[in-house]
């Protein structure tokens, strides 16, 4: 535990936790996709507010509450508006001011504070990503393909026959069987652990952080709430949240090239696309299994996320700039100081595309890639810190401008640092793996304000 970590515990010792109201707030804030996963976004278009409206009040029975997602043995169905949305449905312009100014603006708009640049800028997105046009996502998760198609049946009775309302497009994600990633590694694994939650919580979370920072109207890790559009009181933000959708492409054969040019044998290049995550694709992490995979171990959720790096401040087995330990730095000594439980985010990422390729060394045209899926009470923020400081920069790791391996933008000879004995290895050249096809801000509202704004209450 860190200092700050063992204050904070005095601060907080004596408040209790509050209840969380879990039949307000969405599944999906507090539960994991199912795993393995079928899905689908759809993305939809309020052209009347009155379609908007209407739109909301039928889905609002189907949307899954935390309250009843004890178990993912059925799929379930969440929603979330942008700004552009809420605006379309004629809200108050006081309440529409009040929302966070990031949220307000959109993505796109933000594009210079995430430095989504040159490929990734917002004039590249595919429609309708930054047009404006993006009211409102239905997700649909689903442990099999049955409830999947049973629940796609569900949302479009409910999109059907709606005047005011278009379905601008529909993308289906998933992996099977072991919810490996388009690069071919395990993933949501690391996810912080919700004081007050009631979903299941894993060794290696850490410190349960306040409900706060993840679900408005609860304290945060301040030990009060943060900011909620709306008069406090009665606020629209209660039991809803944030959430950052980015839409990637992923470049395999790149990737592949990258490995083979750079790793040596075939474990090596395992090595090598271990030491780029922090884990290996079968999810063992190195710091557990700093030589050797460990598939046991990558499935083991009792302990597959249970480690901490301080007895690898070197980064001798999992590299400081590899980006597990960038994203989630937990107890390693930083050269920036921060309070890394103030810039986490829920995952509930989702994979696209046909199955990862180890054989793929020239692009095969095939879209594979990840809708990066990031929740929090102040998630666009915590996205534009993390863009800046940790995923572009390395100065907080003492990398100078080294990038963030997986989702950083890479510019010409860049590099990936290994720390080694007696003398760091330096990878030069690494490439841009992920290019961003589009995304969004949006606002996840708990279920009874999505009923207000549905019935024009908000
Ligand atoms: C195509 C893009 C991405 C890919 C392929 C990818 C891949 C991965 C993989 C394989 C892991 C390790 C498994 C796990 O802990 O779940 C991971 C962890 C993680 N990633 Fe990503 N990721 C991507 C984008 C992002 C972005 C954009 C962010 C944040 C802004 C992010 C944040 C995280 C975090 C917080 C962890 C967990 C770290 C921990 O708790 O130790 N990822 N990612």
């Amino acid at each position: 535990m860190s200092i700050l970590d063992k204050v904070k515990a005095l601060v907080h010792h004596e408040a209790p936790a509050p209840a969380l109201e879990l039949h307000d707030i969405q599944a999906t804030i507090l539960f994991d996709r199912p795993d393995p996963y079928f899905g689908t976004h759809v993305l939809l278009r309020f052209d009347s507010a009155a379609g908007g409206r209407a739109l909301l009040a039928r889905l609002a029975p189907h949307v899954r509450s935390a309250a009843d997602a004890a178990d993912n043995a059925e799929a379930w169905i969440a929603v979330a508006l942008s700004h552009a949305g809420l605006r379309a449905l004629d809200l108050d312009a006081a309440l529409l001011d009040s929302f966070p100014a990031a949220f307000r603006d959109g993505m796109a708009q933000r594009a210079e504070r995430l430095q989504d640049y040159g490929p990734n800028a917002p004039e590249t997105w595919e429609a309708p990503y930054g047009s404006g046009q993006l009211h409102l996502a239905v997700s649909i998760f689903a442990p099999d393909e049955t409830s999947w198609r049973a629940a796609m049946v569900t949302a479009h009775e409910q999109f059907a026959g709606i005047a005011g309302v278009t379905v601008l497009g529909s993308h289906d994600f998933g992996a099977q069987p072991d919810s490996r990633n388009s690069f071919g590694y395990r993933d949501n694994i690391g996810n912080p652990a919700v004081e007050g939650g009631t979903a299941p919580t894993w060794p290696g979370q850490g410190r349960p952080v306040k409900a706060g920072e993840f679900i408005l109207g609860y304290p945060g890790e301040a030990g009060v709430p943060l900011a909620q559009p709306g008069p406090v009181q009665d606020s629209i933000g209660r039991n809803g949240t944030y959430v950052v959708l980015r839409k990637y492409h992923t470049d395999v054969a790149a990737f592949n090239r990258f490995l083979r040019e750079h790793g040596g044998d075939a474990h090596g290049q395992e090595l090598l696309a271990a030491k780029l995550v922090g884990r290996w694709r079968s999810g063992a992490p190195l710091a557990l299994a700093p030589e050797r995979d460990d598939p046991e171990l990558g499935a083991d959720r009792q302990r597959n996320n249970d480690f901490t790096y301080s007895k690898d401040q070197e980064g001798l087995r999992v590299p400081h700039g590899c980006h597990m330990r960038r994203m989630n730095p937990r107890d390693s000594k930083l050269a920036i100081l921060t309070d890394v439980n103030l810039h986490r985010l829920i995952r509930r990422s989702t994979t696209f595309g046909p199955p990862y390729r180890p054989d793929l060394f020239e692009d095969d045209g095939a879209e594979r890639g990840l809708f990066f899926i990031g929740l929090s009470a102040k998630a666009p923020e915590t996205m534009e810190f993390m863009q800046q400081e940790w995923i572009n920069h390395g100065n907080f790791i003492d990398l100078a401008d080294e990038r963030d391996p997986i989702v950083g933008q890479q510019p010409d000879g860049a590099t990936f640092t290994l720390p080694e004995r007696p003398v760091r290895r330096r990878i030069h050249g690494i490439q841009s793996f992920c290019t961003l096809r589009g995304g969004e801000y949006l606002f996840m509202p708990g279920l009874r304000a999505l009923r207000r704004l549905a019935g024009n209450q908000a």
